[in-house]
């Protein structure tokens, strides 16, 4: 059976996947960039990046990969839903090359865009949603590309095999919380650390 991966979800210190006030400025809110500048620093990111400790976790983001399902807060700022000219914040060849399922209440007609990657929109349980994408991705793994609100549902409904956490050692404070209402899940996993001399900590929850 294939597998359901998350990969690089970076969270600060206490617990924020992304900073508050998102909007088309501020993608990531008041976090700004320093959720992924451990990441943007990799060879994964950059050809002229480093290669080593984040650059080798960064990098299991793509093989396997047959589908991704996100969250609409990750396809785009608030308000998005309004615009029927929104077609995500990647260009037109996003980085996906796979079909990607987009969790909205709000949903509208596939986006094929180039390079493989084609937009759906559903209003599905993450179950559901899963199901759709398993299909799709025709035997190989499923990544949950995040934001933090759709994460905290897959975990919290048991559906998650492999979660890569990345720790960054900042404190944002406010913004959206990843861990909430998913007390003791450590127990569904092996749980593994690996600190990075960039000062983060690469967390890797396993079934
Ligand atoms: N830290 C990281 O590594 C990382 C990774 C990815 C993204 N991000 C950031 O995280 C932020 C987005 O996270 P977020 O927590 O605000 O939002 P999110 O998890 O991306 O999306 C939440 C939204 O998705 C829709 N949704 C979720 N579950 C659904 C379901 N079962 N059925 C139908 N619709 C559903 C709803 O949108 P509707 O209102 O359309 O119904 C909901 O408000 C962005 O700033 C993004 O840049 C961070």
């Amino acid at each position: 059976m294939s597998r359901v991966r998350v990969h690089n979800f970076s969270i600060s210190l206490d617990g924020f996947g992304t900073g508050d006030g998102q909007s088309f400025e501020a993608p990531f809110g008041h976090a700004g960039q320093r959720l992924h500048a451990w990441m943007f620093a990799t060879r994964f990111w950059d050809d002229a990046g480093t290669a080593g400790v984040d650059n080798a976790f960064a990098e299991r983001h793509e093989p396997g990969i047959g589908a991704e399902i996100m969250g609409a807060g990750k396809f785009g700022p608030p308000g998005w839903q309004d615009d029927p000219e929104w077609r995500g914040w990647w260009g037109p060849n996003p980085p996906f090359h796979t079909p990607v399922y987009v969790l909205t209440h709000r949903p509208r007609p596939p986006l094929e865009m180039d390079g493989g990657t084609t937009f759906h929109f559903v209003d599905a349980e993450p179950v559901d949603a899963l199901a759709v994408a398993r299909e799709a991705a025709d035997g190989q793994d499923i990544r949950i590309g995040g934001g933090a609100t759709m994460l905290r549902e897959f975990l919290a409904a048991g559906l998650v095999d492999h979660l890569h956490v990345v720790q960054v050692p900042i404190v944002l404070g406010r913004g959206v919380r990843l861990w909430d209402g998913l007390e003791a899940l450590e127990e569904q996993y092996d749980v593994e650390a690996v600190s990075s001399p960039s000062g983060v900590t690469h967390l890797t929850f396993t079934r």
